[in-house]
């Protein structure tokens, strides 16, 4: 027989991402939907060192759903990733009697998880932690979607997609960098859908000449006479590819750093759905007592896995994506003709 869950905190930390609310609200309302108490907790893991926290119910979480951002706020907490900050956090968490945690955040979110879980085991407490991946990066090894991933994704071709009109109008070069920190994700999702004359992402050593130049002069050769350079900012700087291509070739790109937008806006249908859906068996795993989780997304399906086993998983990077990009590039007149 499980244990009774009587009561259970949420939070989200890190980088927020769009679908974090409906992320919140999908926790609350299945947790009060069976009779568990909801605190919501302030500034990410640091709200439980400072006690900055809010009692929740049903209607705590009403007209949030289509919101960006996130109620609770988020933060980074230094103080949290030391021993003597998660005992603060520990003692926080009896005090409030609670028995389970979910955590909506990134890779940042998930080690603070991971780090807590074991000190607790330590206590001998019993007290779970639920992780649910929320960045709009969608680095996180052990699952196939992050939330806030799509909504990033639309609000980049949104803004490229007008970049694209005014250079056709004058004929000109664009370098647009994008977030996902160390990873090139959202680079090459956006590439693609843009129609991206080169994409340079971390995953992928840059070739200037090769990856950038070449690309141009091809593009050029098929007729075309403005050029698209979508950067992620783990591959490096807009400003200095820009400059590159100046040296190189002569003409004079328009630079475009995206940077913040891309966290902010309504959640998409995929993430709103996808947040409600993690919310519920994030608390469904909390009450069947299955200990520590991370819940994930695997080919569409919604589950949860050992915290430890899922933190070790990684993914293998789509550079299928890569190829198809390049083949379709430039009227389709590929390097290997
Ligand atoms: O992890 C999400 C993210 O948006 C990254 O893509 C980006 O590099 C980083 O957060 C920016 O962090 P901050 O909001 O602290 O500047």
């Amino acid at each position: 027989m499980s244990a009774k869950i009587r009561r259970i905190g949420v939070l989200t930390s890190g980088g927020d991402a769009p679908g974090m609310n409906s992320a919140v609200r999908a926790v609350v309302r299945t947790a009060v939907g069976q009779g568990i108490e909801c605190i919501g907790i302030r500034r990410g893991w640091s709200g439980l060192i400072s006690s900055d926290f809010v009692q929740l119910d049903g209607n705590s979480v009403s007209r949030i759903i289509n919101k960006g951002g996130t109620m609770l706020y988020t933060a980074r907490s230094e103080e949290f990733m030391d021993h003597a900050g998660r005992e603060k956090a520990i003692a926080t968490c009896k005090l409030l009697g609670l028995d389970g945690i979910v955590a909506i955040g990134g890779d940042g979110t998930f080690r603070g998880a991971l780090a807590l879980s074991r000190q607790v085991a330590e206590h001998g407490n019993k007290l779970s932690v639920v992780g649910i991946p929320a960045t709009i990066d969608n680095d996180i090894g052990c699952s196939h979607y992050t939330i806030g991933f799509d909504t990033a994704c639309n609000t980049c071709i949104e803004c490229i997609d007008k970049l694209r009109d005014t250079m056709q109008s004058h004929e000109r070069c664009s370098v647009v960098e994008v977030m996902g920190r160390h990873a090139g994700n959202l680079a090459l999702y956006v590439g693609l859908a843009v129609g991206a004359t080169a994409v340079l992402i971390p995953e992928r050593p840059v070739d200037f000449e090769r990856d950038v130049i070449e690309n141009i002069r091809r593009a050029r050769l098929a007729g075309t006479t403005h050029y698209m350079i979508v950067v992620a900012e783990g591959a490096g700087k807009a400003f200095y590819i820009g400059e590159q291509i100046h040296e190189a070739i002569g003409i004079d790109p328009r630079v475009t750093v995206l940077g913040h937008i891309q966290r902010g806006g309504s959640p998409s249908a995929r993430d709103r759905e996808t947040a409600s859906r993690m919310g519920y068996v994030a608390v469904q795993a909390l009450v069947n007592d299955k200990g520590n989780r991370i819940v994930v997304s695997k080919d569409g399906r919604i589950l949860d896995l050992d915290m430890e086993e899922a933190l070790a998983e990684t993914k293998e990077f789509q550079m299928e994506r890569y190829d198809i990009l390049e083949a379709l590039t430039n009227n389709g007149t590929s390097r290997f003709h």
